[in-house]
């Protein structure tokens, strides 16, 4: 019989997680044939309403769902985890960044870290979704100096999943016609999504999309602003499309990507495109489907890509000394 893969999702009672928590039950992330056990973190106050999530989940039957814990401590919700999903953070309201909340935010990863470093299973893979998701990713990360550099992530598939959306719209195409989309540097408004190399049908979007100016302006700014937008009409967060983005992320993971295309994530840098090493940000990469990933290389990049990159990667390392004590 298949083992169980043992998923941890933190932030379980949230409003991201009420979506997620289904899809993962259902089988949607991680294929019809894989069993999961659902360890869910909430924080003490939260747990009676985790509990009615729990009952919510047992209500669906789902018949890959194994088990279900509800817990407090961070030792018992990745006991053994292979993916670690962490959502559990505060959202940003109305006028505020995301960077706004990072000493709020910070300090949930310095004990989430070390305590994913002690139980999780070694082939443990960690899904940062709660902002600033990079840095609060790097704090997780340097808090479990076992855990190696290449099974930690954090959630630029929302951005990528915009810039593909937008192209299509403007394109008048369906948008599984929009390939090669990819993000570098942070989630935030300082993100670059490359347009340079997406391509339309297998055209360049260039060539197809015939408007420069757009790409160049309204195209960047909209992708780099619209969880702003977002908040603004709806009054919260994006929730079902963030849920809907980390499940798309894992599956990218567990599956090869599909020849010639190619996925966004942040993750801790090999030195690639002269970002620094170490650093948590966002490039296009590729899955081997067998656990192994690797940045897609080579890609030219013009010197309007490259100012915004850079621009981008200046944040990181502000946010990087915002939180310097909290480094491990
Ligand atoms: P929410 O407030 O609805 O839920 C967050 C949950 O986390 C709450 O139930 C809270 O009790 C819990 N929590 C807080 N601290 C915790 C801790 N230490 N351990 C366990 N649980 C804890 O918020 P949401 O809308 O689900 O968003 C969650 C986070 O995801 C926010 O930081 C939001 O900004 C971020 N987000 C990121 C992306 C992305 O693309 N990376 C997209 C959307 C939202
Ligand atoms: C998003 O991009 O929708 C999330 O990061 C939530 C936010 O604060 O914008």
């Amino acid at each position: 019989m298949t083992q169980p893969v043992r998923v941890a999702v933190t932030g379980a009672a949230g409003q991201i997680a009420y979506n997620l928590l289904f899809s993962i039950g259902s089988g949607e992330m991680l294929g019809p044939s894989t069993p999961v056990v659902l360890q869910l973190l909430e924080m003490t106050p939260v747990l009676p309403s985790l509990k009615g999530v729990a009952m919510e989940i047992e209500d669906c039957a789902f018949p890959l769902v194994r088990d279900v814990v509800c817990t407090d401590n961070p030792e018992v919700a990745f006991k053994d985890a292979n993916w670690a999903l962490l959502v559990g953070a505060k959202p940003r309201g109305k006028g505020q960044e995301r960077k706004d909340l990072i000493r709020e935010n910070g300090p949930i990863f310095v004990g989430q870290g070390r305590a994913l470093a002690k139980c999780a299973a070694p082939d443990i893979r960690i899904l940062v979704v709660g902002n600033p998701a990079n840095t609060n990713c790097l704090i997780a990360r340097k808090n479990a100096p076992r855990i190696p550099d290449d099974r930690w992530f954090a959630m630029t598939r929302l951005d990528h999943n915009r810039a593909q959306a937008q192209l299509a719209k403007r394109a008048g195409v369906p948008a599984a016609d929009v390939t090669n989309v990819s993000i570098w540097g942070n989630h935030s408004t300082t993100q670059y999504p490359d347009f340079l190399h997406a391509k339309i049908r297998g055209r360049p979007a260039r060539e197809a999309i015939k408007d420069d100016a757009w790409l160049r302006g309204e195209f960047i700014a909209t992708v780099q602003k619209r969880g702003a937008a977002v908040i603004e009409a709806r009054g919260k967060s994006s929730a079902a499309s963030a849920a809907n983005a980390a499940v798309a992320h894992v599956k990218s993971f567990v599956a090869a990507t599909p020849a010639g295309d190619w996925t966004s994530a942040a993750v801790i840098s090999d030195g690639s495109y002269d970002v620094p090493q170490g650093i948590c940000s966002s490039f296009p990469v590729r899955s081997n489907g067998r656990g192994g990933w690797e940045i897609v290389k080579g890609l030219d990049l013009d010197a309007f890509a490259k100012e915004k990159i850079a621009a981008s990667i200046k944040e990181l390392d502000e946010e990087r000394a915002v939180v310097a004590d909290l480094l491990g």
